[in-house]
């Protein structure tokens, strides 16, 4: 059995399989869409997927600039992303 935990998106509960990154469990959910381009507000997402690019940035239990694709999930982590829901 697949266990899965539970985390809040913009407000909205997300749920993915316990242990992957925060960018798997963000795309698996269908959203490309994680932060906004600060010069012209356009949506960004994650792109490289090794913590190179910061493409993925967004905020944890209110640190700011995670990178998603370096963090796991934990359950009832609550996730900004500032950007548009483009599911
Ligand atoms: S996708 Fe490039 S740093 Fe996360």
């Amino acid at each position: 059995m697949t266990r899965t935990a539970t985390i809040i998106v913009d407000d909205r509960p997300v749920t993915a399989v316990a242990g992957v990154s925060l960018t798997a469990a963000l795309v698996g959910d269908r959203r490309w869409a994680l932060r906004r381009n600060p010069v012209d507000g356009g949506p960004r997402g994650p792109f490289c997927g090794m913590g190179v690019c910061f493409e993925c940035e967004v905020t944890v239990d209110g640190v700011p600039s995670v990178r998603a694709c370096l963090t796991r999930i934990r359950p009832g982590m609550r996730v900004d992303t500032g950007a548009p829901d483009d599911r």
